[in-house]
C-alpha cells in the first residue's frame, strides 16, 4: 500500500486525538519526518508526495509507541534544547524547555562581568545540554561535564562531538564534585529534586521514560541539594557564579542552603509561565 503524506497525517492524527493525546497533528508531523528522513516542515509543504509501503509501516510504528504514551523526544531519540539538538539515551533526562532558563540566567548574570567566564562546570550533565548551550555562547571557555551515569556520559560525549563546539568538553562520570579539585567560574546544575513519594504520580510519559536517578531528590526532594551546594561552594572561583534549578516551592529551602554555604547576591528567575524555576548566586 502506498498513500499520500496528507492522507497518513489525518489517519494517524485521528488515531492519536481519539487516544487523547495533546497536539495529535503535531506530533504524527514530527513522527512522519523522523520515520521518514524528511524534514518536518516538508511534511507540510510537500504533503502530496507519496509514501512507500516500508515509510507507512515505520510512521504507524513510532505512532503506536506514542498512543502508548511514549514522547516524541524518547521515539525519534532526540530533543531541540536552546535551539540545537541533543540525542537522548536510556541513562539520559530528556531535557525540558524550562531548563533553558538556567541558560539565559547565566547569560544575564555574567553579563554583569568585565569578561565571560573561562571555566563552566555542569553536574548532573545529562545529555550535556546546559554545558553544551553554554559553549555554544561562550566559545572560549573551557567546559566540564559529570554525571553518575555512565550512559548519561557516553551520550553527552555524542552531543558534544555532533555539535562540534569550538572548545571540546570533557565528560566524566562522578558522584557530584567529589572527583573534582578544580575551581570553576560557572557552576550550573539541575539536580534530581522530584520527592520519592510524589515520582509515581507524576505523568506517564516521565515516569516510564526518564531514569529514577534523574528525577529522585529523596524524601523532601533537597538531598542533592544538601549534598551539592556545599561542594559547589569549595569549587568556585573567587567571584564565581552558581546557576541552580529549582522544583516548584522549593526556592526557600535553597536560598536558605546557599546562605548558609556563604553564597551572595541570591536572585530567583522565573521560567516562560512565571514559575521560579533558578536560582543564581555568587561565591565572594
Ligand atoms: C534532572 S537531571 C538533569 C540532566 C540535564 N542536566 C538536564 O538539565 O537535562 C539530573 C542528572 O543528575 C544526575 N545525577 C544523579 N545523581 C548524581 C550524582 N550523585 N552525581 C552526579 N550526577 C548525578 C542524573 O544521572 C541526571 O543526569
Amino acid at each position: 500500500m502506498t498513500e499520500a503524506i496528507r492522507a497518513t497525517h489525518s489517519r494517524l492524527s485521528l488515531k492519536l486525538q481519539i487516544a487523547g493525546i495533546d497536539n495529535p497533528r503535531l506530533d504524527v508531523r514530527l513522527l512522519i519526518a523522523a520515520a521518514t528522513e524528511r524534514d518536518p516542515q516538508d511534511i507540510l509543504l510537500h504533503d502530496s508526495q507519496i509514501l512507500s509501503s516500508q515509510e507507512i509501516s515505520r510512521v504507524e510504528a513510532y505512532v503506536e509507541r506514542r498512543r502508548c504514551g511514549e514522547p516524541v523526544s524518547r521515539i525519534t531519540g532526540e530533543r531541540e534544547f536552546w535551539g540545537l539538538r541533543y540525542r537522548l539515551s536510556a541513562g539520559t533526562l530528556d531535557p525540558r524547555p524550562d531548563s533553558e532558563t538556567l541558560v539565559s540566567a547565566s547569560l544575564s548574570m555574567m553579563f554583569q562581568k568585565a569578561n565571560p567566564p573561562e571555566s563552566i562546570l555542569d553536574v548532573g550533565t545529562g545529555t550535556g545540554c546546559l554545558l553544551l548551550s553554554l559553549m555554544t555562547e561562550w566559545p572560549e571557555a573551557r567546559g566540564v561535564g559529570i554525571d553518575i551515569e555512565l550512559d548519561a556520559v557516553l551520550t553527552a560525549r555524542q552531543n558534544a562531538s555532533l555539535l562540534k563546539t569550538a572548545n571540546q568538553p570533557t565528560f566524566l562520570v562522578g558522584d557530584w564534585l567529589s572527583s573534582l579539585s578544580d575551581r570553576y567560574d560557572v557552576i550550573i546544575s539541575n539536580p534530581p529534586y522530584v520527592s520519592s513519594s510524589e515520582i509515581d504520580n507524576l505523568q506517564r510519559e516521565v515516569m516510564f521514560f526518564d531514569p529514577r536517578r534523574a528525577l529522585d531528590g529523596g524524601l523532601d526532594g533537597l538531598t542533592a541539594y544538601r549534598q551539592l551546594i556545599p561542594e559547589c561552594r569549595d569549587h568556585l572561583a573567587i567571584g564565581g557564579l552558581l546557576v541552580l534549578e529549582v522544583g516548584a516551592g522549593q526556592d526557600r529551602d535553597v536560598k536558605k542552603l546557599l546562605s548558609a554555604a556563604g553564597l551572595e547576591k541570591i536572585e530567583v528567575h522565573p521560567d516562560l509561565s512565571g514559575h521560579i524555576r533558578c536560582i543564581t548566586s555568587w561565591a565572594p
